[in-house]
């Protein structure tokens, strides 16, 4: 089991998730965090810190295999990140919140700046 971060943290990205994680894996894409599913403890104390509602427990979704590939796979390519960075959030986060398809539509796969 592992935490996965999904589709509505594109383009809001508030980053409060990586300030909580006791292991520190996050990592940051241009538009987008994903956790590393290997190193991921389940503590799921990330899971409430979202103001999107973007972090799930894989057996909590229904694509988790999808979800896990994503997150597998660029958080090999992306920098870790373990500290918030306010000024870097998306100044429209909320009215990207809820948009649908934000991953087939709006993903980059650019690396964020990381610490
Ligand atoms: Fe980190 Fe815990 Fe969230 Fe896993 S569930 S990413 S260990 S805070
Ligand atoms: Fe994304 Fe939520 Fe973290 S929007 S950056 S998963 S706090």
């Amino acid at each position: 089991m592992t935490y996965l971060v999904t589709d509505n943290c594109i383009k809001c990205k508030h980053m409060d998730c990586v300030e909580v994680c006791p292991v520190d894996c996050f990592y940051e894409g241009e538009n987008f965090l994903v956790i590393n599913p290997d190193e991921c403890i389940d503590c799921g104390v990330c899971e409430a810190e979202c103001p999107a509602g973007a972090i799930f427990a894989d057996n909590a979704i229904a694509d988790a295999d999808h979800w896990t590939e994503i997150n597998l796979k660029y958080s090999l390519l992306w920098p870790n990140i373990t500290t918030m960075r306010p000024e870097d959030v998306p100044v429209d986060a909320k009215e990207w919140d809820g948009v649908p398809n934000k991953y087939e539509e709006h993903f980059s796969e650019a690396p964020g700046k990381g610490d």
